[in-house]
């Protein structure tokens, strides 16, 4: 008989599920608070020690995390494609983890020009204080070839990146970083596993803010880096237990609720976001042009189709003729979407571009204003008079 594979969707629903004991299970893990792990004898407590040194993900003392967060470590591992999980206090920190553990004095580090913005103005200052050398590529420009250097040891890239969308050809690339002996780490904060999977196209380490997708209602900060490779997850832990990442247990528990119900979230998300896109590239008194790879016309929608599953809500469009003070008057007249930095939750919400970031991007020189739209779950149709209202407040 071949072996039954279930469905991703199926495997992430059921990952990390509570055993029977005594005939019966609850359905959901449960939230175990502790600081102190109590053991039944010190050989227990050599036994588990030993584990934990050989890499095992046990705990023997409260800062390695509870049931609770084992049961999101397997979950994530199904969403992921991967062996190893570990959980940080917020996508930063995942981020800032992942280029501590993996990169010593005199290395480079190679970074697509397009990711979040932190990582160029926080992480960049302080792995070069640590003497880690940063640079940068445009993705779009085909393959970094001029940029890697000898002591390259990992390229960092995003996709589709920060406010923009910009797909890049992940598994080119990745081929590249094995040609070079470096590692690749992706940033899969909006394709949360659900829609994309970089450990399957051939990326080394996979990173996601928790914040957004995975928790899905606003109500928490996390992050998780997820691998396969059991050397480079060795690396991982021994820099997250030496930095004291931890995460509570009260937040590990959301998050895993969050996984639950993570792709028909999603889904809904496309189907709205996929609504005001349209509504976007209609609307061209207004809008010069709207950022979103599920639509045809997107230059990364040939790879997006190729290498997703889907698309998520969050929308960017630039405005036609316009200074930042009328993007600024578009978003204060919108009711319906608030105006906020984060985006994965279940509201609407808008953000001006950064032009400082966008600057950054080797990939949108026009300058025009850019607003990013996280589509929420609201009515798409409410949604869309809002924006519609808005735009006729300006053009008065
Ligand atoms: C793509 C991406 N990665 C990482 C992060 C950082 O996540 P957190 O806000 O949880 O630190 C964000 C936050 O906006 C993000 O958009």
């Amino acid at each position: 008989m071949p072996e039954r594979r279930d469905h991703l969707h199926t495997r992430v629903l059921h990952a990390g599920a509570p055993a029977f004991d005594g005939g019966t299970a609850p359905v959901n893990a449960p939230l175990v608070r502790t600081s102190t792990v109590r053991f039944d004898s010190d050989a227990t407590r050599a036994a588990l020690h030993h584990r934990r040194e050989a890499g095992e993900a046990v705990a023997t003392y409260g800062r390695h995390g509870t049931a609770t967060h084992r049961a999101l470590e397997a979950a994530l591992g199904e969403l992921e494609g991967a062996e190893h999980v570990l959980l940080a206090p917020s996508g930063l920190a995942a981020v800032t983890l992942t280029f501590i553990a993996l990169l010593s004095p005199g290395d480079h580090v190679l970074v697509q020009d397009s990711v979040y913005g932190p990582v160029r103005e926080r992480i960049e200052p302080l792995l070069e204080r640590l003497g880690v050398a940063f640079s940068y590529f445009n993705a779009s420009a085909g393959l970094p070839h001029d940029a890697v250097r000898a002591n390259t040891r990992l390229i960092y890239a995003e996709s589709p990146s920060s406010f923009l969308y910009e797909v890049i050809d992940l598994p080119a690339l990745a081929a590249f970083a094995r040609q070079h002996g470096a590692l690749l780490a992706a940033d899969n904060t909006w394709g949360a596993g659900v829609l994309y999977r970089p450990l399957e196209r051939g990326a080394d380490i996979s990173i996601q803010a928790i914040t957004k997708y995975v928790s899905g209602h606003s109500d928490l900060m996390q992050g998780a880096v997820a691998v396969k490779d059991r050397d480079v997850g060795r690396r991982l832990r021994d820099t997250h237990e030496a930095l004291g990442l931890s995460v509570g247990a009260d937040d590990a528990w959301l998050a895993l609720r969050g996984v639950r119900t993570l792709a028909v979230r999603l889904a809904q998300h496309q189907r709205h976001a996929l609504h005001v896109a349209r509504y976007l590239a209609d609307t061209t008194g207004y809008v010069a042009r709207v950022f979103y790879p599920a639509l045809p016309e997107d230059p990364g929608h040939a790879l997006w189709q190729r290498d997703f599953h889907g698309a998520n809500g969050l929308v960017s469009f630039a405005l036609r003729n316009a200074a930042h003070a009328d993007a600024a008057a578009f978003v204060d007249a919108l009711r319906l979407f608030g105006i906020g930095a984060s985006w994965g939750g279940y509201e609407s919400l808008a953000l001006i571009a950064p032009a400082s970031r966008l600057a950054m991007h080797g990939v949108w020189r026009s300058g025009a204003p850019v607003v990013r739209l996280h589509v929420g779950l609201e009515d798409p149709g409410d949604l869309v008079d809002d924006l519609a209202q808005a735009f006729a407040r300006i053009a008065r």
